[in-house]
């Protein structure tokens, strides 16, 4: 007879991470149990660095756009005072959800319940009937500002934010994977972009660690993604991994990353990842990036293009698409794309838009495949034998060097190896 070991439910004080999460093997209750699912809530959303918002969208002050970090609403807010501040999205009264606008502009925001008022720097400005709480109330008023994430900090304009007070830096947390962000901001003549195209949003029935774990998956395309190869050719590289120098890398602190970068200075063509077009195509985005870079940078920033990177825990770099997750329960994922617009170039942004529709959009070819692979390795999950998922492919051929834990072959697991290495020590510790 078959034994069936069930995932056990790890109680609050008696929980052992190597039960479920092994060198190169996890558990599948790591995708399916409820009480995990509130550790990493208590640990990775309650305790480190969350991506939030990207500073493009909230250039006015006034502006402001609605997020999560976890299960916390949060609203973040360009302040009178010109302070981006993330502010939690509860009134201070008697905790109604203050704002429920995905985003705008406004000095202030009223609670709908009983009308108190708060500016967009947080600060408590009115109680109506005020004198139903009698003399102390002004005393009090300060302590009722609305409550704001301890710390935000922000990077190449993506901003992080933790409900820690404490804890290591932004920069800390992000460790080797500002190289892909720097790479990304390379591609734009003024250094920065813009993320303002709106969001896609994508309801996965999938835990959200398969969802972001998949986006590092180099094994997946020749299967999962078959229709898009079959319809776009010529491919911009050969998607059979033997054939190809992309390697995939553990970049260390849960983030990593395929990256095609050999590969395509190995071609030494520009823009392949850019649907093989040319600077006589885009003349306007190329005489900006001319203008601003030399001429050894721009090429090489052509030729190399832009990241491939999952930035722990919840944000993925997507080529010229950003990715981040919400997490709605533990088996339920929103997962929001934009693409990445270059300030001031309509054109290739048009074109960026277009492409972005074809991978990400709702009649996409991308994302489509990705959440039914989701939906039904969850549903291969409700089957609670074997215990384990392997992670072990390419464990043999991973080495070290500067760059991180590196494997040559694209298809190997070291993604998911360095992910739930990181996964072990965060929901581990002590809480
Ligand atoms: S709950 Fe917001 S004013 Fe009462
Ligand atoms: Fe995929």
């Amino acid at each position: 007879m078959t034994s069936i070991e069930s995932a056990p439910t790890p109680a609050a004080d008696e929980f052992d991470v190597t039960d479920f999460v092994q060198e190169a093997r996890v558990d599948g209750a790591v995708y399916t149990s409820p009480a995990i699912y509130q550790r990493e809530l208590d640990t990775i959303y309650s305790k480190g660095w969350v991506y939030v918002a990207h500073e493009s969208e909230v250039t006015e002050r006034g502006d402001y756009l609605t997020r999560k970090i976890g299960t916390n609403p949060v609203i973040v807010a360009h302040g009178k005072d010109g302070e981006v501040r993330v502010l939690l999205n509860r009134c201070t009264h008697r905790a109604n959800k203050l704002c429920n606008a995905e985003k705008g502009n406004a000095t202030n925001f009223r609670c709908p319940y009983h009308g108190w008022n708060f500016s967009n720097d947080g600060s408590l400005t009115a109680v109506p009937m005020r004198e139903g709480y009698g003399d102390a109330f002004q005393a009090v008023r300060d302590e009722l500002a609305l409550a704001e994430a301890p710390r935000v900090d922000s990077y190449g304009g993506f901003i992080f934010a933790s409900m820690a007070p404490e804890g290591i830096t932004l920069l800390e947390h992000l460790g080797r994977s500002t190289k892909a962000i720097d790479r990304l901001l390379a591609l734009s003549p003024t250094g920065e972009i813009d993320l303002r195209a709106n969001w896609m949003k994508h309801r996965h029935l999938a835990n959200w660690k398969m969802v972001v774990e998949n986006n590092v998956d180099g094994y997946h395309a020749l299967f999962t993604h078959k229709s898009v190869y079959d319809a776009i050719r010529p491919a911009k590289v050969s998607h059979i991994p033997s054939k190809v120098k992309v390697v995939v890398r553990d970049l260390g602190e849960g983030h990593s990353e395929i990256d095609y970068a050999e590969e395509y200075r190995k071609l030494d063509e520009e823009f392949i990842w850019y649907g093989r077009t040319t600077r006589e195509r885009l003349p306007e985005y190329a005489a900006a990036m001319e203008a601003s870079k030399s001429p050894e940078e721009l090429h090489d920033a052509l030729v190399v293009g832009p990241p491939h990177t999952l930035i722990w825990p919840n944000l993925f770099l997507a080529e010229m698409n950003v990715m981040y997750v919400e997490p709605i329960g533990p088996e339920m994922t929103i997962a929001y794309t934009t693409p990445v617009l270059i300030p001031g170039q309509d054109k290739l942004n048009q074109r960026t838009i277009r492409r972005a529709e074809g991978a990400m959009g709702p009649a996409g070819f991308l994302i489509a495949d990705d959440g039914e692979i989701g939906m039904r390795n969850q549903a291969g999950l409700a089957a609670t034998n074997p215990k384990w998922l392997v992670l072990a492919r390419g464990l043999e051929t991973d080495f070290e060097d500067e760059t991180g834990i590196v494997n040559n072959d694209k298809s190997a697991e070291t993604p998911q190896r360095g992910f739930y290495r990181q996964w072990a020590a965060v929901v581990g510790q002590e809480i």
